[in-house]
Order: C-alpha cells, then structure tokens, then sequence
C-alpha cells in the first residue's frame, strides 16, 4: 500500500478488525448481506500523512440513506454560522462574491451566505441531506466534487473567491483531484479554508474513534502542506477549534498572495515536539487504544454482571468504531438514545444493538449511559442534569475511561 500524496509505502500501526460502514445503520432484512472490510491505519514517513490502509467505495458511504444530518447539534449550528460570518467578513471583500462549500450536508453553513443574498454552491453528493438544504433555499448541486466537477461549476458560475469545507475533505481518498478542482475554482486572490479532526487531538487524547471509514485521512500542518505545496498552494494560518473533539481550521491561499501567520509557525513547532510524524507515536497510540478498548469492556462487562441497565447515547458514527473493536454487544448495551429520526427503529452498524428516539432515554433512565456523543458533551451536560440527579451515571471514555457521578468523577 502506498501513501495517496506522495507514493511512498505506508507504514501500518493498527487494525481495528473487520468494520462495517459507519454510518450504515441498518434493518434486520440487511443484516445477512451487511458488507465489512478491515479497519486499519498507517502512516507515511516522507509526508507525514495518516490514512487508512483500505476504504470503501464511496457509493457505499455517500448516497441517499446518508444517516448524519448536521442540524442535530445547535453547539454545531453555532460553529458554522461563526465560520460563516469569518468568511464573510474576512474575505469576500470584492463585488459579487462566490462562494463554494463541499459537503454542505443540510446546509447548515450555507444557509448563512443564502440568507445574506451571497452567490454560493453547496456541492453534496447525499441526495437526502441534500434535499434538506435545497428546501431551505440554500443552491446545491448532488455530486461527489473533484476536478471535472469544479470545471463545470466555473463554467456555469465563474471562478470562486472562496472554498470551504468542514469534516469531508479527510473523507475523499483522490485528494490530487481535489486539489486540482480547487485550483480550478478559485480566483488568483481566493482562499481555502477547510476543518477537520485534527491527527494531533486524536494523539493526546486516544480518540481512536476519529478513526473509521469516512475518515481515510488524519490530518496535520505537514500533511496539509505537503500536499497543496504540490499544487502551487502555501498553507497561510490555522485555527485550532473544540469541534468533534478537537479539530484544525487550515486556511491556505495561491503561494505569496498572503503572509504566512506566527501562529502556524508555533504549531509546526508543536507538532515536531508531539512526534507526530515519528514510528513510536503511532506504536504509544496502539498500545494507549488497547488499554482503553480493556477499560472499557471490563466496565461494561461488571455492569452487565451486576444486573445494571446500560443505554448508549448518540448513535455516532465513531461510535461503531467503539462498539465493534471493544466487542460491544446487545448484553452491554439495553438501546443507543439518538435524536436523528433516519437513525431511530434501525439498529447499529455490525453489532445490531436497536437505536432509539431519545423520548426512552429520557422516560426511563438507565443507571449508566455511554456517552458516544463525547464531542458534544458539553451540549449534552449541559441539558441532562437530572439524569444525574436521579442518580444516574455516565461512563465516558476520551481521554480515558470514566465514571462520572453527580459533581465527582471517579477513575476506572
Ligand atoms: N460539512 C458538514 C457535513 C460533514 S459529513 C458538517 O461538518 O457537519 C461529510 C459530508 O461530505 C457528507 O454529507 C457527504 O455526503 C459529503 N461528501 C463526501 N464525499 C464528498 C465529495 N467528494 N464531494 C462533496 N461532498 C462529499
Ligand atoms: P456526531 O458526533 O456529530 O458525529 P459523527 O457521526 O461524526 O461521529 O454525531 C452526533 C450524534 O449524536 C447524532 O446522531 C445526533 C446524536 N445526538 C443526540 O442524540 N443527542 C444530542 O444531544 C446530540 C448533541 C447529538
């Protein structure tokens, strides 16, 4: 297997076993054709970039049963009307500015530039989240973006003054033709700027769950710059953001149109010190993911042994990660409570644990929930204090395995 930026042979660190899609919550009637593949992650010595070793074919991920709507955080809605308003008033200076945004899901960010009567396109190739943002008047074309697509667009639209992404551009294995659409698209003076999970956060704080199909790649600054150096792009500033438990903004211009930020600077720095491009990073990691993966079975194991009711909360889709590498099953696990309704009445990706509407989590407590949803969990804390004052528990697991009881948190 070679690095998809640069051709070196990757070096592989993990495997998680055999996954299926993470997003493919499923009915009993597709249980018996349900499709796996081997969840595993390597890294590439020469540019630093950390992907999976195979990934799925994109149909299989992206279509119309796409099971994650964005709208389901208002902490998230939030975010990307502030990522909206930073581009607008940082960058679409000139007249009549266009504006495109990739995986642009219900047109949760979208929608900002829609309202304020900016020229914008949403490119999604999900049809059913993509019907979303079109009702909320938001232009969206349903495709999967690459290079021809980014020539049709200017050939419809004209070139672009900026190009936006948040949590898709690590989806897309043919990064190159990315890279070159967006060149394709964006004027001389246009930017990039795009978020994702960031391969440092993952690091520090064991967050293998960031690890799953959709995510072929793990960013960093020196992956990220490698690889639009190839393309005559520089990487200008970043971003640091809280977001799906710790994210990178990257924000890159054609090289010499923009100066090259202090910040970035320091978190290159960063990132020579956390060793994130070295072999022993990757072997901490594996051993780090395998003593959370025996935490967290021994806690669930006592529970289910002790007769205590267990609910998951958030059917993510990091969370099939979790449940398929620590052997999760429907003993541990009563119900997942989410509050997607394309999710609730299915049942979990390879394990078949039932997800249902939040209303059950919330009539019947259990006495310990699995926060799944660990990266919106101060959303979650904060509207879930008599959960707690009921006596009920949390078990958390990024950073480490936890209990969490009323104000004290105990160490498992
Ligand atoms: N930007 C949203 C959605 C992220 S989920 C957010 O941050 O919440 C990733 C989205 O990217 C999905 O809706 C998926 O359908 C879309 N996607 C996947 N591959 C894509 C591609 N090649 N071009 C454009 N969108 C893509
Ligand atoms: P999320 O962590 O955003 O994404 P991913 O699928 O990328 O891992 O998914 C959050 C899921 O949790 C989504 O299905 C909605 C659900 N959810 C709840 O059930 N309750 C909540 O309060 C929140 C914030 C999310």
């Amino acid at each position: 297997m070679h690095c998809r930026i640069c051709e070196t042979p990757i070096e592989p660190f993990i495997s998680f076993g055999n996954m299926p899609i993470a997003n493919g919550f499923l009915t009993p009637d597709a249980f018996a054709a349900e499709y796996f593949f081997e969840l595993a992650t390597g890294f590439c010595s020469t540019c630093g970039m950390v992907q999976l070793i195979d990934q799925p074919a994109r149909e299989q991920m992206f279509n119309e049963q796409y099971h994650f709507f964005s709208g389901t955080s208002t902490l998230m809605a939030r975010h990307f009307q502030e990522f909206a308003a930073t581009v607008q008033s940082g960058h679409l200076q000139g007249p009549d500015p266009f504006v495109v945004e990739i995986g642009s899901n219900d047109g949760i960010m979208l929608q900002h530039f829609a309202n304020a009567g900016i020229r914008h396109l949403g490119v999604e190739p999900s049809a059913n989240v993509a019907a979303v943002a079109k009702a909320k008047g938001v232009n969206t074309v349903c495709s999967f973006f690459d290079d021809a697509l980014a020539r049709e667009i200017v050939a419809e639209y004209g070139q672009a003054d900026a190009f936006i992404a948040a949590n898709v551009m690590c989806h897309i294995p043919y990064f190159h033709s990315i890279i070159a659409g967006i060149k394709t698209l964006l004027k001389p003076s246009g930017v990039v700027m795009f978020e994702d999970p960031y391969l440092g956060d993952v690091i520090e704080r064991t967050s293998y769950d960031q690890i799953y199909d959709e995510h072929v790649f793990l960013f960093s600054l020196k992956s990220i710059s490698h690889a639009f150096e190839q393309h005559g792009f520089e990487l200008v500033d970043i971003a640091p953001q809280e977001t799906h438990g710790g994210s990178m903004r990257y924000i890159l211009a054609y090289k010499g149109t923009r100066p090259v930020s202090d910040r970035l600077v320091r978190q290159r720095a960063k990132e020579e010190t956390l060793g994130l491009h070295r072999a022993e990073t990757f072997d901490l990691f594996r051993s780090n993911c395998e003593r959370s993966r025996d935490a967290l079975r021994a806690v669930l194991d006592r529970c289910s042994r002790d007769g205590k009711r267990v609910v998951g909360y958030g059917a993510t889709s990091k969370s099939t990660t979790v449940i398929n590498y620590c052997g999760i099953t429907p003993d541990h696990l009563a119900f997942i409570s989410d509050t997607t309704p394309i999710k609730q009445g299915k049942f979990s990706p390879g394990a078949h644990i039932p997800v249902r509407p939040y209303a059950e989590f919330a009539q019947q407590y259990p006495d310990y929930a699995l926060l799944f949803a660990w990266n919106h969990s101060r959303e979650i804390m904060a509207k879930e204090g008599s959960f707690l004052a009921a006596g009920g528990k949390w078990i958390v697991y990024v950073p480490e395995v936890k209990i969490m009881q009323g104000s004290s948190e105990a160490s498992q």
